[in-house]
Parts: structure tokens; sequence; C-alpha cells
């Protein structure tokens, strides 16, 4: 990830909330390197999970100041225990004893998650050093989605010649059904209205209008329906969301082809939002323009938690993590 135009028109929004994200992974150079860039670019409030005195001595030996940058030490924290008990009453349900819960706290990716649920931060960024499924599963236990009746899901902001577009899911819900894959549309728009990109949405097929059949091509028509349907409610009265499906994606995104195909739609042609119909399609998508499509790729993001935890890959650069802070900041600015 490099530091694009729109990047940093990202970090600019950002540094207007000044939200407090919290980094487990204290242990790891190229996070320090990101909390010292976002600190100095005062685009969030930083605190840093490890041991305080290497991450000083780091952070002296690079001569790099600490103000506004927070280090906690969970051993040692005297919130080990309030956090403790928050996670025994939230997982006790599901079978957690009290030293299984004294156990988990002292998992740093659970205890920068339960800082969230506690308000004592507003965002986590994870992943440097862990997969992606030890980085999300605390968030699914604890955070939660925002909303009772839809999943979390992830997106990516993928920038070609300056425009930015919103991919979504290429890296959660592996093989959603219709009403996953609708939900995962209509979370996709409000993510889009969030970061400035257009909620011009595609539901992408192999078939456009019906031109293929068969199940898949039915599954993503039946969501087109149904997304359709929650767009018609009064929550969504004057958003400027627009949705149509199903579309293939040279339809969705060339006008030319579009008014072969499509002429009707009002998302032919120009759709900023493209949301796949499986974890196959979106994943390989995504980096298909990454690797030859020459886009810059910005994610996967988390969306629809109740709060923002996001996930790095473990060979990101800490410019990488400078990028994923300040989009987790922007998330969690209401
Ligand atoms: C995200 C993922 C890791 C969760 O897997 P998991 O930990 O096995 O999840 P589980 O099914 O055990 O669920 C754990 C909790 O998360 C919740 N959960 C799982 N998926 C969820 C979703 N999409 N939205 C909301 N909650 C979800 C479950 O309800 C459960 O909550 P509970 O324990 O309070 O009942 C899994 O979906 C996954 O592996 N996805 C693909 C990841 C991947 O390989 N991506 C490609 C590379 S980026």
């Amino acid at each position: 990830m490099s530091e694009s135009a729109y990047l940093n028109s990202i970090i600019e929004k950002a540094k207007q909330y000044y939200k407090t994200i919290v980094l487990p992974e204290g242990e790891d150079e190229r996070v320090l390197k990101a909390a010292h860039i976002i600190t100095e670019k005062k685009a969030a409030k930083i605190i840093i999970l490890g041991n305080e005195a290497e991450i000083k001595s780091y952070f002296e030996k690079n001569s790099w100041s600490l103000e506004g940058i927070e280090i906690i030490h969970p051993e040692t924290s005297p919130k080990l225990q309030e956090y403790t008990d928050l996670l025994y009453e939230m997982r006790k349900e599901k079978g957690m004893t009290r030293e299984a819960a004294a156990q988990t706290v002292l998992n740093y990716n659970y205890f920068g998650t339960l800082m969230i649920k506690n308000g004592d931060a507003d965002g986590m960024v994870s992943g440097a050093n862990h997969s992606t499924a030890d980085t999300v599963r605390p968030a699914l236990q604890i955070i939660k989605s925002a909303r009772k009746d839809r999943g979390v899901s992830s997106f990516l902001i993928m920038v070609s010649n300056g425009v930015p577009y919103l991919f979504s899911d290429c890296a959660v819900v592996i093989n959603p059904n219709e009403k996953e894959l609708a939900d995962i549309a209509l979370t996709s728009a409000d993510t889009a209205l969030k970061f400035g990109i257009d909620p011009k949405v595609a539901m992408l097929s192999f078939s456009t209008y019906g031109s293929g059949k068969g199940e898949q091509v039915d599954k993503v028509k039946k969501a087109t329906e149904l997304a359709k349907e929650a767009l018609a409610a009064d929550e969504y009265k004057n958003s400027g969301i627009e949705l149509d499906g199903e579309l293939q994606v040279d339809a969705a995104l060339n006008e030319v082809v579009a008014k072969k195909k499509a002429p009707e739609s009002h998302v032919a042609g120009k759709a900023r939002v493209l949301i796949f119909p499986d974890l196959n399609a979106g994943n390989i998508g995504y980096k298909l323009l990454q690797r030859l499509g020459g886009c810059e790729a910005y994610g996967p993001m988390l969306q629809g938690l109740k709060a923002p935890v996001n996930d790095l890959s473990r060979g990101c650069f800490a410019e990488d993590i400078v990028g994923v802070i300040a989009i987790t900041a922007l998330q969690a600015a209401k």
C-alpha cells in the first residue's frame, strides 16, 4: 500500500476525529514505526500493548517522541481484573470458566478488544503477526455485529486511476446465502457513504439480466431483490444508494457495454461498489487487480461491527499499517 492522494485524504479526515486506536502487537517494529508516523500526523491517539521498557527504548533509539502514545503492559495493567470479569460475563453462557477468562484476557488481541468493549479505545488494528481468524474471532465474540439482523463482512477500497471503488466481500463470508449477500451489499453501501465513494452498487455475476442461467445466477438475483426491498425502507430514504443486478463486471463498469446489456439500469456503467457472489470470486478478483491491474488495494477491512477492528496482512509494511489505522479511525467516527 503506497501513500497516495486517496490515503492522504483519509488521514486528513481522520485528524478531525482523533480517535483512540489500540495496537496489540507492540513487539513488532513495523507496528512501532506506524504508531510513530500516525502520531506525527496527529491522525489518531495510539495505545500500544507490550513491554514498556522495550518499546520506550526502541523509540529513544530512533529519536521518536512518545508524546500522544500510551503504552500498556496487559500483564500488569490495573484494568486486568475488570477486563477479565467483562470477558467472563460475556462468554460464560458459551462455556467459558473464570480460569479460562483469566488466561484468555492475556492474549493481547482479546485484551485490545476488551479495551474497546469497555470504552477505553475506539478501534483496534492487529494481524501483522497473527492469522486473520485470530484477529477477527475476538471481535466477532466480544464487539459483535452492529445490527442483530446482519453479520460482519469485509471490504477493500481499490483505487484505479485515482478513482476509489469498494469491493466486498473478499475476506470473511466464504459462501454467503441470498440474505447474507443482500446484507453484504447493504453494509457495503453504508461503508461507501462513510468513505465518500459513490454508492452505486452492482451485484456481480457471470450473467447480466438473465443472460446466464443456474443456481449461482438465481442466488444473485434473489439477493438483489432482497437488498432492493430493504432499500425501500425509511432508513434508506434520501441515502442516495442505488443498487442493481445481476450484472457482469463489464456491464457494471463500462458505459458502452452497459448500454448494450442493461440500457435501463441506473447503476450499470457507473458502479463504484462491487459485490462479489462468494469469497472465491472476491478474493481472486481483488488480487488480480492488485497484482496485474496496477490498482492500489486498501484492506481487507471489517465492516458491520459495533466498533472497528481490522486485520493486517503478515507481509505488510509499516506504511500499510498507517493506512489501516487511518481507515479504522475514520470507521470509528460515528
Ligand atoms: C471469520 C472467521 C475466521 C470466523 O471463523 P470462526 O472463528 O471459526 O467462527 P465461529 O463460527 O467459531 O464463530 C465465532 C463467533 O463469531 C461469530 N461469527 C462468525 N462469523 C460471523 C459473521 N460473519 N458475522 C458476525 N458474527 C460472526 C459466531 O456467531 C460466533 O459467535 P459466538 O461465539 O458468540 O456464538 C471465518 O469466517 C473464516 O475463516 N473466514 C475466512 C477467512 C479467510 O480465510 N479469508 C481469506 C484471507 S483474508
